[in-house]
């Protein structure tokens, strides 16, 4: 049927046992527990064991979603696997969890949209739902960034972690559902979030390697102005959208990038800091993982009823950035 809005049916979520500290990368650079800690909110952060991979933590959260959506992976028409840590350049790690699962229907694809990769995927899954060119999607973010990570660069070393959290979409029923979603990006700012070697444009090669040109390269300050501005932006657009106020939202689930981004945004935004989710703390920057693992966290502790009006939000390198709006 076309025109059926989307809902969440399940959620899902995993990541590493291991465990970053800041007191384990104080001993790595020059830092501390107590800078990290009042200039971003982060405690710690799970980091992947070398022999771990991106779809060993999508694969599990994927599963989860689907169990919980009461379905059968060969239910799943579409598989979108938001990602900047594939597995391997080809196939699509989407592809590789679509195998690992036996989603055999699925059409399953990567977006690269970095930190806003779930979002994305999130919008793009609702529009085919509407459609109807697909009944039921999932779409996973899932991250091992610590590979990315240079430890010997304390502004980029100290925020990011690794994880997985996946939702499955399908007809709403009622009222609820996806009210309203949008995407952008802006390629101008390349620059400021970007990881330059190993593609076909700075081959990898012993130099590239030895100059440390896979890993993330940040100007942090820059893109903190950039993030606040662009999350409140998109923010109020979907508001707008989906004809409510700020007043009404019952959570908000924001990129976790900074606490203080979150803080700069929900202040921004009039949304009164006791309806604004954050697992900074424990999980730091889990670039696309980071917006599914704490909904399926609100969704587990019941912070998410039935009913509530839910805003998501997020930004990333690109830079790319988004919002959805839904009611739950
Ligand atoms: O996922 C989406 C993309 N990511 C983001 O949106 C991240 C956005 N940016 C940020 O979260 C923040 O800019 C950072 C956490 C990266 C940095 O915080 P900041 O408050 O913007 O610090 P800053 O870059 O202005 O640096 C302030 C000082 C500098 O020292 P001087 O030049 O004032 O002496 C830095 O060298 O803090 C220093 N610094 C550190 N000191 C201790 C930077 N990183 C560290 C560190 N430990 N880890």
């Amino acid at each position: 049927m076309a025109n059926q809005r989307a809902g969440i049916l399940g959620t899902g979520h995993s990541y590493p046992e291991g465990i970053l500290t800041n007191a384990d990368l104080a001993k790595m650079v020059e830092t501390s527990d107590e800078w990290i800690t009042t200039r971003t909110g982060i405690k710690q952060r799970r980091k992947a064991a070398p022999h771990e991979y991106t779809s060993m933590f999508a694969v599990r959260a994927v599963r989860q979603a689907i169990e919980r959506a009461k379905l059968d992976p060969s239910d799943i028409d579409l598989l979108i696997c938001a990602t900047v840590s594939p597995d391997q350049i080809l196939p699509s790690t989407g592809c590789i969890i679509q195998a690992e699962i036996g989603a055999h229907n699925a059409a399953a694809m990567d977006v690269v949209a970095a930190c806003s990769g779930f979002l994305y995927g999130v919008s793009l899954a609702d529009s085919m739902i509407r459609t109807g060119q697909v009944r039921y999607a999932v779409v996973v973010g899932a991250e091992v960034l610590t590979q990315y990570v240079d430890y010997t660069d304390r502004q980029t070393c100290v925020l990011f972690g690794d994880g997985a959290g996946a939702a499955v979409l399908g007809p709403a029923e009622g009222n609820r559902g996806i009210l309203a979603s949008k995407i952008k990006s802006d390629g101008r700012y390349e620059e400021q979030l970007y990881s330059p070697g190993g593609g076909t444009r700075r081959k990898p090669s012993a130099e590239t390697l030895a100059a440390g040109d896979h890993f993330f390269k940040m100007k942090g300050n820059e893109l903190f102005k950039v993030a606040v501005r662009s999350m409140t932006e998109i923010s109020r657009d979907v508001l707008e959208q989906g004809g409510s106020k700020s007043d009404d939202v019952d959570l908000f689930i924001p990129h976790q990038a900074n606490q203080r981004i979150t803080e700069a945004v929900a202040d921004r935004l009039n949304v009164d800091t006791s309806k604004v989710y954050s697992n900074i703390a424990v999980h730091g920057n889990t670039s696309a993982a980071s917006i599914p693992i704490a909904l399926d966290e609100c969704v587990q502790s019941k912070r998410v009823n039935e009913g509530d009006l839910v805003l998501m939000a997020s930004f990333g390198g690109g830079v790319t950035w988004g919002a959805v709006l839904m009611r739950w």
